[in-house]
């Protein structure tokens, strides 16, 4: 287990804070982050490719929460953004805007116009007609924009299919043998200036052999444009690095590091890596108390508190948590197999089939492992349900940073017409 998560007398702790204390104080379902684990994250990525020269953009996808956002800030992190909601919160956290980068096939005029008007790093552009518009805006601020463009480079990330990016057939980036246009398309828009290339082929790949693909594609393609006179200075290799979440090795910074090294590091180029996951991934669980055991016959279920909304991965790609009971069992304590669900009315509101879990009873909790990236981010009200806390813990301390939204707060966010 990482680090930060581990045994205090017999029950699951948070650098050293009991759980199952965290959880009487704030109530359960809950996001808990460990700031411990976040900075080790940070470090163990940043330190490997820093040798390499490459600047690390943290996904603010993956997790968005004010503090976690504000540890990475102050440990030296840029960001990877999709939207102006991002952006919002990476300036919040203390981001400078010289080492954010904006992705997403879908930029509004609005977002693109503030982004240029925070002076971000660069744009990430991902097709002809999104250049068309940046210089649109940008000459209408007098300003020139620095745009790198995503490629797309027809490579399989050996992923699960929904969180595929760099086939073909995904809609993210320009196919890589239409780039012949950029020549003429960059002759007329004065106010883009084509700083380098971007990809970003997928989520959770555990492989090297992708990413070198992906990374050597990006070398050709910088070279070809390079020979036809355009002077590209940067390369943004994206996110996209695979963590544990069974027993499953992650993939290691140190070789990832030495694939950027041995198919881009003569470049000549900037380098940029956009993370997520490797970084928050494994810094938050998600704690919720067991309400019934229901007894269905062939299959026993574990009726979490927690549910779909709340921790969508399960329900979409049938990712993998593991179940982790808060209070050990004794040693050679027997085992049964539950189905762990939701309360939602909806089969897909199951986090596990057939989990093999000591014997547990309504009031314990557990935690499903592994869910500080694409876990609170996620998550809706579906079925009018609250919006979970988010509690960070770091040195002994703990504090909601985010606490949880009933729906009495979220009715205020909608009125009835009057004229209805
Ligand atoms: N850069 C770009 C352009 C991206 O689209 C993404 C993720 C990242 C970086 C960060 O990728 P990471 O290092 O976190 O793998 N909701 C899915 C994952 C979707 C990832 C989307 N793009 C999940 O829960 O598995």
């Amino acid at each position: 287990p990482p680090s930060a998560f581990g045994v205090v007398d017999g029950q699951l702790a948070v650098e050293g804070v009991a759980i199952a204390h965290i959880a009487a104080e704030v109530g359960t379902p809950f996001y808990l982050y460990s700031a411990k684990r976040l900075r080790e994250n940070w470090r163990t990525l940043a330190d490997a490719v820093a040798p390499l020269g490459v600047a690390v953009h943290y996904a603010m996808k993956a997790n968005a929460n004010r503090a976690v956002v504000a540890v990475l800030a102050r440990e030296g992190a840029g960001a990877d953004i999709v939207s102006g909601g991002e952006l919002t919160r990476a300036l919040d956290a203390g981001i400078p805007a010289n080492r954010i980068v904006f992705s997403g096939v879908g930029k509004t005029d609005a977002e693109i116009a503030r982004a240029l008007d925070v002076g971000i790093r660069q744009i990430n552009a991902e097709s002809f007609e999104e250049l068309a518009r940046i210089d649109a805006l940008a000459g209408a601020r007098g300003v020139v924009a620095e745009v790198a463009l995503r490629v797309n480079p027809d490579v399989d990330a050996g992923t699960h299919a929904k969180i595929t990016t760099g086939k073909r057939d995904n809609k993210f980036g320009i196919d890589a043998d239409r780039l012949a246009r950029l020549d003429n398309e960059l002759k007329v828009l004065a106010n883009v200036r084509l700083v380098g290339l971007a990809v970003h082929i997928g989520s959770q790949i555990l492989s090297t052999a992708p990413f070198a693909a992906a990374y050597r594609r990006m070398a050709d393609l910088t070279r070809e444009l390079r020979a036809r006179g355009h002077a590209l200075t940067r390369l943004d290799l994206g996110g996209g690095f695979g963590i544990p979440y069974r027993a499953e090795a992650g993939l290691a910074a140190a070789d990832l590091a030495e694939t950027i090294r041995t198919t881009v590091g003569d470049l000549g180029v900037e380098l940029a890596i956009e993370p997520g996951r490797s970084i928050v991934g494994d810094a938050g669980v998600l704690v919720s108390r067991v309400a019934f055991v229901k007894d269905g016959g062939d299959i026993r279920f574990l009726v979490l508190d927690a549910a779909m909304n709340d921790l969508m991965r399960p329900a979409m790609y049938d990712s993998h948590h593991d179940v982790v009971p808060v209070r050990m069992p004794a040693p050679g304590a027997e085992r049964i197999d539950y189905d762990v669900v939701g309360p939602i009315c909806e089969s897909s509101d199951t986090f596990a089939r057939r989990r093999s879990l000591p014997i547990l009873a309504a009031g314990d909790l557990v935690v499903l492992a592994t869910a500080g990236a694409y876990g609170a981010t996620m998550a809706g009200t579906y079925n009018a349900r609250a919006l979970v806390p988010e509690v960070i813990v770091d040195a002994g301390r703990f504090a909601v940073t985010r606490r949880r939204i009933e729906v009495e707060e979220q009715l205020s966010w909608e009125t009835v017409p009057d004229w209805l």
